[in-house]
């Protein structure tokens, strides 16, 4: 019986592009999950859209000189892509800038208002008197009341996952101006959390024994365990959906009020567009709603949204919430703001044809129960020894001897020997399989046992050696390539959801009908065979003899060790050129009087010896001709330059430093060195073109 689904994946903050973190937690599950739904017949809304409000989007306008708008009318136009050509097949990707949105949402606050379901209440909020403006959720630094953090949020703390209101905050800090801010007066309007408390009890309990993750259920319980209070779900903001009430005017609702509703307006949109109706997907019980997230969005989607729906009164809560954790990336936290990330864009820029590749190190490697690190190495190896060497070999043997041996026409069976039965009756389990650990959200699980289907192939023809069999029994090798040929059909099907454009380019060498669902562009259905999912476990012939499939072609390349090594570096290069970029300038040192200056006696020099301190790193000894004298100086400069290199550089001294042993050398002076952006030392030196005579004094 087919049934209806409602999936969504977290809305994208649009001030930034997807990279592999968000991908690993929220979209390539959420894809893997609806196509499966689709493929094996149920009615699936999966919809998605850019998250266009919030404080984050303001900063960067204000830091850009652009408007907020300009902002994320840039990110969703690139994010959008992306993810289209990524092939994660949204039904809809809306965004929470538009009318439909506008509406949808004001729409929900108003209901809500009407029905008394908000308290209305003037309270003290942060205000930053030189901004003169007030200051939420990321305008808002402090430390965090639980955690500690320093640099906690005034909506929520990324350490520790609370979320607290403003006021909470420990020695807070404005993040426009720095300064501390004061109180003052202004009216809001509150969720009563508190009095959702009791029904999310129970519900969550409820949850937990339809198997939701242990990492989500245990964050939930022990918010509501600390005791839930009111939220103010408005803000003292020009950049959002204006509160519709009186008193609203300036105000605008919460980004974590209006964002959600995004899934809604999504869905909307999507059967406006196809001619549907869309409540069926959001309030009939039967529906199954499942929200994709991080970990991050947890207490969103486990309290304050289903709070929201439940006071609503008419939507249905979510069934299930497969929050993901954090994915690291070459051992280090992924950072927007460090640049330390893989970008979608420019994945799919170097890897055009890769798309599938990384799916699948993302799903193998997928952070479900704790946190996890993604490494190119471990995507080469999983390209190299998993994708090419056991999925990819398998195909191409198959393919390659059905058409040296048949023309590519699938041939007669005879007998089955008892491992061609087992091995038949091996791949008919498959799809249960799978389809139980894709229904426990389990999809690392689920994508090594698609690898041991590809396996289960490759083992088959190593051990029957169809091209050693064929020199002395044509009947059996025809039965050992018929066998091999219905693997290679059930992995073109069962491929699909984890490896949607492989599975493609594997339907059309075999001539299987593509998955309507997801392409409807071939129109060489004829001579198709046609395989569902469900097929793969009850039809006993899944390509029939007789049936005509086309040539090889390789479904994955090798990919090279230089190839890893240029992602590494250009990893390690816009580290350093952020690092460069975020390098603070030194702020002054305290003053000092003109006599201060007077006592440094600094003098035109020129190195004319240069030796490596033996069994130092760093050290340079350096024989300075000062005008003065020539004199030893021991520099710490043998990282950035080598002995040879500085013989002959004009440099500046200053000579009267107090002698110093450095490792047994007496260093008298110091030469005057500076620190380009990406930490290369650079010399003071006078200006080489002037006829500056050693000895001279600067003043
Ligand atoms: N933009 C949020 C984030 O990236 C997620 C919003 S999810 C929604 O963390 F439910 F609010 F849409
Ligand atoms: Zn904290």
């Amino acid at each position: 019986m087919s049934k209806r689904y409602t999936i969504t994946a977290a809305l994208p903050y649009t001030n930034g592009p997807i990279h592999i973190g968000h991908l690993a937690g929220v979209y390539v599950p959420a894809d893997i999950y609806a196509r499966y739904q689709r493929l094996t017949g149920n009615d699936v809304a999966f919809v998605c859209g850019s998250d266009e409000h919030g404080v984050p989007i303001t900063i960067k306008a204000k830091k850009e000189g652009v408007s907020p708008q300009d902002v994320v009318d840039k990110y969703h136009a690139i994010i959008k892509k992306s993810f289209e050509d990524f092939g994660i097949t949204f039904d809809n990707y809306s965004r929470t800038s538009a009318q439909i949105h506008h509406e949808t949402a004001s729409e929900f606050f108003l209901e809500l208002y009407k029905k008394g379901e908000f308290i209305e209440e003037v309270t003290e909020q942060l205000y930053d008197e030189e901004a003169k403006q007030f200051l939420a959720d990321r305008f808002v630094i402090g430390t965090c009341p639980k955690c500690g953090n320093e640099e906690a949020y005034g909506d929520q703390c990324e350490k520790c996952g609370t979320s607290h209101n403003a006021t909470d905050l420990i020695n807070p800090k404005s993040a426009i101006t720095g300064n501390a801010p004061t109180l003052k007066e202004t009216k809001h309007w509150f969720l009563p959390l508190d009095k959702h408390e009791d029904f999310l009890k129970e519900w969550i309990l409820k949850g937990h024994k339809k198997d939701w993750k242990p990492n989500v259920y245990g964050q939930v319980k022990s918010w509501i365990d600390d005791g839930l209070r009111p939220r103010a779900v408005t803000r003292d903001l020009d950049w959002g959906i204006p509160v519709p009430v009186e008193g609203g005017e300036g105000k605008v609702l919460y980004v974590w009020f209006d964002a959600p509703i995004g899934y809604i307006s999504a869905t909307k949109e999507w059967a406006e567009r196809e001619g549907k109706d869309w409540e069926p997907y959001w309030k009939d019980e039967n529906t199954k709603l499942v929200h994709f997230i991080g970990k991050d969005n947890i207490v969103f989607h486990c309290i304050i949204f289903p709070s929201m729906l439940k006071a609503e009164g008419s939507y249905i809560l979510p069934d299930n919430v497969p929050a993901n954790e954090f994915l690291n990336l070459e051992g280090n936290k992924l950072s927007t703001s460090k640049n330390w990330a893989v970008w979608l864009p420019e994945y799919l820029e170097d890897f055009p044809d890769k798309q599938d590749v990384l799916r699948y190190a993302l799903t193998a490697n997928a952070p479900e129960t704790k946190d996890n690190d993604f490494t190119w190495k471990d995507f080469q190896a999983r390209n190299n020894n998993e994708l090419v060497a056991i999925f990819g070999n398998f195909i191409n043997r198959v393919v390659v001897l059905t058409n040296k041996y048949y023309n590519g026409i699938v041939p007669e069976l005879s007998d089955y020997s008892q491992v061609d039965e087992e091995t038949l009756a091996a791949v008919k389990a498959y799809p249960d399989v799978i389809a139980s650990s894709i229904e426990r959200y389990r999809f690392r699980e689920a994508s090594q046992e698609l690898m041991n289907l590809a396996r289960l192939g490759n083992k088959y023809l190593a051990d029957e050696e169809p091209w050693k069999v064929i020199k002395e029994d044509e009947a059996r090798t025809k039965t050992i390539m018929f066998v091999a040929l219905q693997i290679a059909s059930a992995l073109a099907t069962i491929s699909e959801p984890f490896l949607p454009f492989t599975s493609e380019k594997l339907k059309k060498i075999l001539r299987v009908a593509l998955n309507d669902n997801v392409s409807s562009s071939d129109s060489t259905k004829e001579n198709c065979i046609e395989n569902s999912w469900e097929d793969i476990s009850t039809k006993d012939i899944l390509l029939p003899a007789g049936h005509q499939i086309g040539k090889a072609e390789l479904l994955f390349n090798k990919i090279e060790d230089k190839d890893i090594q240029a992602q590494l570096d250009k990893l390690e290069a816009s580290k350093k050129a952020n690092e460069a970029a975020n390098k603070a300038t030194e702020p002054q040192k305290e003053e000092i009087t003109f006599d201060d200056f007077t006592k440094l006696d600094l003098r035109v020099g020129t190195i004319i010896e240069a030796e490596k301190m033996p069994k130092a790193k760093k050290l340079l000894v350096l024989k300075v001709d000062t005008g003065i004298d020539t004199r030893t100086i021991v520099s710490g400069i043998a990282e950035s330059f080598t002995a040879e290199e500085v013989i002959g550089k004009r440099v500046t001294v200053l000579v009267n430093l107090a002698p110093r042993k450095l490792r047994g050398v007496e260093s008298e002076g110091m030469i005057l060195m500076t620190e380009s952006p990406e930490g290369k030392l650079v010399f003071v030196n006078p200006d080489a073109n002037q006829d500056v005579a050693n000895g001279l004094q600067i003043s």
